[in-house]
């Protein structure tokens, strides 16, 4: 691994099984997260953000989908790289990891959250397990970790379950739990979605205070513009289980490469009014996951007019770097 990366994603693909046939929910997504950086990770519904996430954790559902290929390299604490995708999903080296060196804020938080107990039992768990404090101290720093998210009167609140809280609430705990133990990269899958304006702000002070401590990484899923650009220092744009572009957050939004990208980016205001900026929908449709366009998947609903004959080459368009630090795939620009 290049010792600048905690995270390297290699040509991950993930396949679904479905009663209609396999669904690939990503086909080929590469990146690295640099140590420290916010990585904002974009894209339509259903492009492949929160699977992409999952396969990280390893958490996909095991029945029903698995890891057809790639490779997805960590750098832990102690210095050893390890290809998480070849890990024992059970064992003790991902348990060891998940919820302490790479944590996750879900996009639906009862997929963190167990209704059968209290918040503070399961906050106080992740800690005990993974800071190795005593009971005392675990609730100590649960209720901290509470009250850093907002959540008036902690002490109370801890002895409450999941049902009990509010969907933002729920939110807020899911988000004490993610940052618990000081993680080393965290996903952050739509972590402020349900939440007002002031709070979300807070959250964000929150990961960025993270950030400087332990100099952790972020990856931020998003469709909210504002977010993305208070807090990424690169952007991923997604589209159809690819990234199609990634470069730092300026040259995104002010000098997109890809169609595709420059379609999302239209509707960025001034700066101040992105507070509520979602992003820009996109003339047609996605196209249906069991007939996938042959070359660059986009190619259907692409605004530029002449398009190369290579846009439908089956054997597809690579990702290509045409300045420093700007990736984009798009045969606009292959060659
Ligand atoms: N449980 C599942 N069964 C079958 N296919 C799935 C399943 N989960 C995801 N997929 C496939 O993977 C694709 C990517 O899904 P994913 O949840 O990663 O999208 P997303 O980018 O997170 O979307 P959103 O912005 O709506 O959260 C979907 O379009 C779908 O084809
Ligand atoms: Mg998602």
């Amino acid at each position: 691994m290049n010792p600048e990366n905690v995270l390297e994603v290699n040509d991950l693909e993930v396949h679904f099984r479905t009663l209609d046939g396999i669904v690939r929910g990503i086909n080929g997504v590469s990146f690295n997260l640099r140590n420290g950086e916010t990585l904002g990770l974009v894209g339509e519904s259903g492009c492949g953000k929160s699977v992409t996430a999952h396969s990280i954790m390893r958490l996909l559902p095991r029945r029903i989908s698995k890891i057809a290929a790639g490779e997805i390299w960590f750098r832990r604490q102690n210095g050893d790289d390890h290809n998480l995708t070849t890990v024992d999903p059970d064992g003790s080296l991902i348990r060891d990891i998940r919820g302490n060196e790479i944590a996750m804020i879900f996009q639906e938080p009862m997929t963190s959250l167990s209704p059968l107990h209290t918040i503070g039992d399961q906050i106080m768990e992740a800690i005990m397990l993974h800071q190795g404090l005593g009971k005392q101290e675990a609730e100590e720093h649960a209720v901290e970790m509470l009250d850093a998210v907002r959540i008036g009167n902690a002490r109370e609140f801890i002895r409450s379950y999941p049902h009990q809280y509010s969907g933002g609430m729920r939110q807020r705990a899911m988000i004490a739990m993610a940052l618990c133990c000081n993680p080393q990269v965290l996903l952050a899958d739509e972590p402020t979605t349900a939440l007002d304006v002031t709070i979300q702000a807070q959250i964000l002070d929150l990961m960025r205070k993270l950030q400087a401590e332990f100099d952790s990484a972020i990856i931020m899923i998003t469709h909210n513009l504002g977010v993305i650009n208070e807090m990424a220092d690169r952007i991923a744009v997604m589209y159809l289980g690819k990234i199609v572009e990634i470069a730092d957050r300026r040259t995104v939004f002010k000098h997109p490469a890809h169609p595709y990208t420059v379609g999302l980016m239209q509707s960025v205001p001034e700066m101040g009014d992105m507070q509520k900026t979602r992003l820009h929908p996109i003339p047609g449709m996605i196209p249906d996951p069991f007939n996938v366009p042959q070359g660059c998947a986009f190619h259907p609903r692409c605004p530029v007019k002449n398009k190369p004959a290579a846009c439908m080459d089956p054997s597809g368009v690579p990702l290509v770097e045409v300045e420093p630090g700007h990736m984009v795939r798009c045969t606009l620009y292959a060659e």
